[in-house]
């Protein structure tokens, strides 16, 4: 096959957005001794995921993970950057911009320009379709979702998504370097929400559903979940980590991709989501987070 590479051929990695997903993927491809090109749109998003990233290693450190130099070394590798043309380096890109069809396929279409035409390209997605990003690129044997979950220096998962046209050869690829990370990889088909949020989301949104009709309080019903089902954080709460607006997007690719009612997005998320109300990101979701989250009044 032409240009086809090995894991060991991967010495620079590109990831496209560098906000909640993107800065832990640059963190954790650094960690494993890659080279990472972060682009991000905003000069803000670039400044403010270099602090985390280090407040992340720092962490990491702390814990025993990490000896300080590979720390050093970690933060030396990343290199953020404003625009894409350097992605040209890069044998594989990652992208984790907003979950939004549209924005998304023109990024494919523009990577497809951009790369080196042996660079696979993969998509953090949450719930997009691959095959539709992989048709925007033009090279649609070379594209693979690679689904980190969040906190991703934290969560061990990686979904590593097979569209129709996907090859057997990307989809190897993308394994090999889920596996180099240090995570747990699982294969899965194209299907809206993979197998991770086409079973969390719609738990999210009922619960959401409960605070809707009265069934209980937030901080009743993320009790009851952690204590009556052992969860280690209630829907609620968790859905104040992903931020809202991501639940709901995902709920609506669900809703609309599956075309099954169930999947309906609680029409109380949609409020708050209108109202700003993001969860953590924005200080206020079904919790307030100041020194200490408090439920919020509904
Ligand atoms: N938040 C989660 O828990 C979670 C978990 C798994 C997967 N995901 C997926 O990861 C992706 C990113 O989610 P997030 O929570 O990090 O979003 P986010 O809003 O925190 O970050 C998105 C970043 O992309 C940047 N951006 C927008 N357009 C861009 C462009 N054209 N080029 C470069 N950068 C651009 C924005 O400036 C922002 O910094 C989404 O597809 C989401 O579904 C999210």
């Amino acid at each position: 096959m032409a240009g086809a590479m090995t894991i060991d051929d991967i010495r620079t990695i590109g990831v496209v957005g560098a906000g909640q997903m993107g800065r832990g993927i640059a963190q954790v491809l650094a960690t494993a001794g890659w080279n990472v090109l972060l682009v991000d749109v905003t000069e803000e998003a670039l400044e403010a995921a270099i602090r985390k990233i280090w407040e992340g290693v720092k962490k990491a450190v702390e814990k025993g993970a990490l000896r300080g130099d590979q720390a050093g070394s970690a933060m030396a590798l990343i290199h953020p950057l404003r625009h894409m043309e350097r992605l040209r380096e890069a044998q594989v890109v990652i992208e984790a911009i907003p979950e939004e069809p549209g924005m998304k396929r023109a990024l494919f279409a523009q990577l497809g320009q951009v790369c080196a035409p042996s660079t696979v390209l993969a998509s953090n997605t949450s719930s997009i379709s691959i095959a539709s990003l992989g048709m925007a690129s033009g090279r649609p044997d070379r594209v693979v979702g690679i689904h980190f979950m969040n906190p991703v220096p934290v969560m061990r998962l990686v979904e590593v998504v097979r569209a129709v046209e996907t090859s057997e050869y990307t989809v190897q690829l993308a394994l090999d370097l889920v596996r180099r990370a240090g995570k747990t990889a699982v294969v899965c088909k194209d299907f809206p929400g993979f197998i991770v949020n086409r079973v969390l989301i719609p738990m999210i949104n009922e619960a959401i559903f409960a605070l809707e009709d009265g069934v209980a309080s937030a901080d009743a019903i993320d009790l009851a979940m952690v204590e009556g089902t052992n969860h280690p954080m209630g829907p609620l709460a968790l859905a104040d980590r992903i931020g809202l607006d991501t639940v709901l997007a995902i709920c609506e690719v669900l809703h609309q991709d599956l075309g099954d009612p169930k999947f309906r997005p609680c029409p109380l998320l949609r409020k708050y989501v209108e109202a700003g109300w993001l969860g953590r990101k924005s200080g206020h979701g079904f919790y307030l987070y100041g020194d200490r989250p408090v439920a919020n009044v509904t």
